[in-house]
């Protein structure tokens, strides 16, 4: 009698038949910054994270190392006196987050440090293009993106992550950092990111939320995409890779977790899979109700976005994971 129940027999044979695993060099922890110092405040509707000033995130890495954790994403809180509608601090050289990734590589030069290319923390009217009356521009977008692109590789950002969804940025970006020499600097291009209710913590935490105002569209749906489709995934798929990028992304991670299958199965690139801050606020929030037992599905759920076919995580889990696990 076939019997499958005897490949779960004991600890020893389950953990030899195991097919998928989570590890550390899976995983990219996101960071917060902010500007001034000693600044490590937590994000109310997101409870694991903080946003946090560049002397504790320097110190937060040091922890991560420890715990084998090597790749990180960073994303700016900007204060309201640097926003205006043309974005033009997300390239300034003074521009405290370019400032901080140049001091986070000089001290750590062997981590993987990933930007968040995209005019929302820096755009008055919360987007991740410019706004002109009531729609929002790709190709004049683009211009503003290209010069942060060329900004953040002079910083010193290993990988660049182009999230704002304007069609053809990443050959467009591409062809910049070509042009200024930064052939090295890699792309890791949120290619299928939905117009997603998920993303509602990280927008408190970087007050980048779109804002109130009839002539500004109040949601992203005109460049993020529809939740109800698949088959676009595999053309932004085509048109990223085309374009140069390294990692194609797809974002929210465990409510599209066919999206992720099917990029993995046709797609010769990397697939990231973004475990955005919603999907982490739902398992801590029942966790906090003690209606789920968070060290039994965090695992499980990182779990399952490797299984469906990712080859990272970026998830705000990763510490907390990787203790577990220690
Ligand atoms: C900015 C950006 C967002 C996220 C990552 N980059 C928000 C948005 O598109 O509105 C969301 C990440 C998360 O929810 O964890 N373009």
């Amino acid at each position: 009698m076939r019997r499958p129940r005897r490949n779960r027999k004991s600890e020893s044979v389950r953990n030899l038949v195991r097919e998928n695993k989570v590890t550390a060099d899976d995983l990219i922890m996101p960071l917060f910054i902010t500007e001034g110092s000693k600044i490590n405040k937590q994000v109310k509707s997101l409870p694991v994270a903080y946003t946090q000033s560049l002397d504790v995130i320097l110190k937060e890495i040091s922890s991560c190392l420890k715990l084998g954790l090597h790749s990180f994403i960073l994303f700016p809180k900007v204060s309201k006196r640097y926003k205006n509608n043309t974005a033009d601090y997300s390239y300034d050289p003074d521009n405290f987050y370019l400032k901080a990734a140049t001091k986070i590589k000089k001290k750590f030069p062997q981590i993987t440090l990933i930007s968040d290319i995209a005019l929302d923390p820096y755009n008055s009217d919360g987007h991740d293009g410019l706004v002109k009356d009531g729609k929002i521009l790709n190709d004049e977008s683009i211009l503003v993106l290209e010069k942060m692109a060329i900004a953040q590789a002079k910083a010193g950002f290993d990988i660049l992550g182009p999230s704002d969804m304007m069609d053809s940025r990443v050959g467009k970006i591409r062809d910049a950092l070509d042009t200024h020499g930064y052939t090295d600097t890699s792309i890791m291009s949120y290619t299928a990111k939905y117009a997603s209710g998920f993303y509602g913590p990280f927008r408190d935490a970087l007050d980048s939320a779109p804002v109130s105002d009839h002539s500004i569209p109040k949601d992203k749906k005109t460049y993020q995409m529809d939740p109800a489709n698949s088959k676009e995934a595999m053309v932004e798929a085509q048109l990223d890779i085309l374009e140069g990028a390294d990692f194609l992304m797809v974002k929210p991670a465990v409510h599209y977790l066919d999206i992720i299958s099917l990029l993995s199965e046709n797609i010769d690139l990397p697939v990231v899979a973004y475990h955005v801050s919603g999907e982490c606020a739902m398992l801590l929030a029942a966790a906090q109700k003690k209606w789920l037992d968070y060290e039994v599905v965090m695992p499980e759920t990182l779990l399952s976005i490797k299984r469906a076919g990712a080859n990272q995580i970026i998830t705000y889990f990763a510490k907390d994971f990787l203790k577990l696990k220690n």
